[in-house]
C-alpha cells in the first residue's frame, strides 16, 4: 500500500521554484531514501510532506500529498494534526537540552494530553526509548538533561520522542551527518527496526547509507542546462512563466528499488552522480 503520494507538486520560497512537478509513491512500512546534490530540494521536499515547508518564510506548494488517501493540504486540515502523524528527525540533534531525558521523550505528547497518568507516561517513556534503543543506556539517568547525552544519543533521544506520538511516518533529514560511524551504524540499525512499524523517508547525502538501509531511493537533481534549454525555448515561444536567469528547480529523476537504482540506474544523471561524476 502506499502511504504517502505525491502529486504534481512544486514548492516555492516566494517566486523562486526550489521543487518542480514531483509525483511519487511512497509505500508503507518501508524505508524511502532522498539523494542527490546539495541545493536541489530534498530537505524542501521532506518538509512538503508533514506541512512544515510553509512554516518557513514564504514556503508555499501547489499540487497535492496524500497521506492514506486524504490531502495532507485540503481545506480544513490542521497543520499540527499533519505533523502529528508526520513526526521529522532534523541533521542537528535537537533535545530540550536542560529538559530531562523522561521529558524530552514526552514533550509531544504533553502538548496534547496534559492530564497523562503517571504510570502511563512511564509507560510510554518506557516504549519509545526502547524503540529507540536508547532505553539500555539511559534507564538508569532518566532525570539527567538530554543535554548530556551523546550526540548519537541525542540523535535516538530525537526519534523516541519523534516516535512518542505515535505517528504514521517518520521523516529524517540527514540524520547521521553530525555522527561518528559507530553511532551512524547504530542509527542505521534503528531505522531497519523502525520500518517494521513506521513509513520512513530519510535525506542522506551518503549514497552507501541510502544503498544499505533504503528500500526504495529517489535521486534528486537541479539540471542547470536542461533548465537553460528550457528557459531559451520558452522565450522563443513567447511564454514569460519561467523567470529568466534563475536557479533551476529541483526535479525527481529517478525513482526506483534501490538495488535497481544503484545497480543499473536508467538515466544518464544518476549514473553520473552514482559515479561521483558531479555533486
Ligand atoms: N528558507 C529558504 N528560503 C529561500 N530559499 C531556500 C530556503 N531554503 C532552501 N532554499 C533554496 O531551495 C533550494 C533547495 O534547497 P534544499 O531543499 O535545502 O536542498 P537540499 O536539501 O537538497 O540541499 C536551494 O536552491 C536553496 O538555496
Ligand atoms: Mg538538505
Amino acid at each position: 500500500m502506499n502511504e504517502l503520494e505525491i502529486k504534481d507538486l512544486n514548492a516555492y520560497y516566494g517566486d523562486f521554484l526550489a521543487v518542480s512537478q514531483v509525483n511519487m509513491d511512497i509505500p508503507d512500512k518501508s524505508i524511502t531514501a532522498f539523494i542527490g546534490p546539495s541545493g536541489c530540494g530534498k530537505s524542501t521536499l521532506l518538509r512538503t510532506l508533514n506541512r512544515m515547508h510553509e512554516a518557513v518564510p514564504g514556503g508555499r506548494i501547489t499540487g497535492e500529498v496524500a497521506l492514506e488517501g486524504q490531502d495532507l493540504y485540503g481545506s480544513g486540515v490542521d497543520p499540527v494534526g499533519v505533523r502529528r502523524k508526520v513526526g521529522m528527525v532534523f541533521q542537528k540533534a535537537n533535545p530540550f537540552p536542560s529538559m530531562s531525558i523522561y521529558e524530552n521523550v514526552i514533550a509531544g505528547v504533553r502538548l496534547r494530553n496534559k492530564r497523562i497518568s503517571r504510570k502511563d507516561a512511564d509507560e510510554l517513556v518506557e516504549r519509545s526509548l526502547r524503540q529507540a534503543n536508547l532505553w539500555d543506556e539511559v534507564h538508569d539517568r532518566l532525570q539527567t538533561p538530554g543535554g548530556a547525552l551523546s550526540g548519537g544519543q541525542q540523535q535516538r533521544l530525537c526519534i523516541a520522542r519523534a516516535v512518542a506520538v505515535e505517528p504514521k511516518v517518520i521523516l529524517l533529514d540527514e540524520p547521521c551527518s553530525a555522527l561518528d560511524p559507530v553511532s551512524t551504524l547504530a542509527i542505521e540499525q534503528l531505522l531497519l527496526e523502525l520500518k517494521e512499524r513506521y513509513t520512513v523517508v530519510i535525506v542522506t547525502h551518503n549514497m552507501q547509507q541510502a544503498a544499505r538501509v533504503s528500500d526504495q531511493t529517489a535521486f534528486f537533481h537541479a539540471d542547470a542546462e536542461a533548465w537553460a534549454e528550457l528557459t531559451r525555448l520558452e522565450a522563443t515561444l513567447g511564454d514569460k512563466s519561467l523567470p529568466q536567469g534563475t536557479r533551476p528547480p529541483g526535479r525527481l529523476v529517478e525513482y526506483a528499488p534501490t538495488d535497481e537504482l544503484f545497480n543499473n540506474p536508467r538515466n544518464k544523471a544518476t549514473a553520473d552522480y552514482l559515479s561521483g561524476r558531479f555533486g
